[in-house]
């Protein structure tokens, strides 16, 4: 297997690499400033301690060992991005996406679209063929990108509790074959 801990990315001047535990302050300075999306899915703005506890949330019958997280960095080494992401989820044919997102000044650059290729093509050397994620219905923005991508609506869940909101979800998935 595959585990290097750089994303090839088709984009001069920026690179994309695995965080680990120790990252954790400047993923925090991140969440922040994605406070906006915060409030949008769960109501409240980050914890304090969103990104440590994103190193060591996983799903049932998961391990942190299972956990990905990609940061996009500038060619000053300024964190722009992350990428959260769960390998063998739900099934073994499958890589879930938690959590995508982009310092708010950074989007709408067409940064997101080429980090996202960088993280399926490592994804795809991993001998994966699918990948899947969830969005808030509320989340229009995040649905557009995702359809862009190419993924696919495959159902909508029943409300569920995020912090101090409720929110009906899209899981989507998009079958890889290499895109850009
Ligand atoms: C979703 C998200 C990661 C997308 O990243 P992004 O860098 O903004 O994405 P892109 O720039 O590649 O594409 C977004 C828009 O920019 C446009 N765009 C793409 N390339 C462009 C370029 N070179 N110049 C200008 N605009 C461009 C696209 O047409 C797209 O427009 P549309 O989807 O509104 O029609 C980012 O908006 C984000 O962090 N949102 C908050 C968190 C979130 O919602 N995450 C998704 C749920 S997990």
């Amino acid at each position: 297997m595959n585990d290097s801990t750089s994303l090839s990315l088709e984009l001069s001047g920026y690179s994309a690499k695995r965080l680990v535990r120790e990252n954790a302050a400047i993923l925090q300075i991140l969440y922040e400033q994605c406070k906006e999306f915060a409030l949008l899915t769960d109501g409240e703005p980050p914890s304090p301690t969103a990104a440590r506890d994103e190193f060591e949330a996983v799903p049932e019958n998961k391990t942190t060992q299972d956990k990905y997280i990609f940061g996009l960095f500038d060619s000053r080494n300024v964190l722009l991005g992350m990428i959260e992401s769960i390998r063998h989820y739900p099934d073994n044919k499958t890589w879930w996406l938690g959590l995508m997102m982009l310092a708010p000044e950074q989007r709408d650059k067409g940064l997101g679209s080429e980090f996202y290729k960088g993280f399926e093509r490592w994804v795809l050397t991993h001998r994966v063929k699918q990948v899947s994620l969830s969005v808030v219905e509320a989340n229009e923005q995040g649905l557009r990108f995702w359809k862009k991508m190419g993924f696919e609506v495959i159902r909508k869940t029943p409300p569920r509790q995020f912090g101090v909101q409720t929110h009906e979800l899209y899981v989507m998935s998009r079958t890889i074959d290499g895109i850009g």
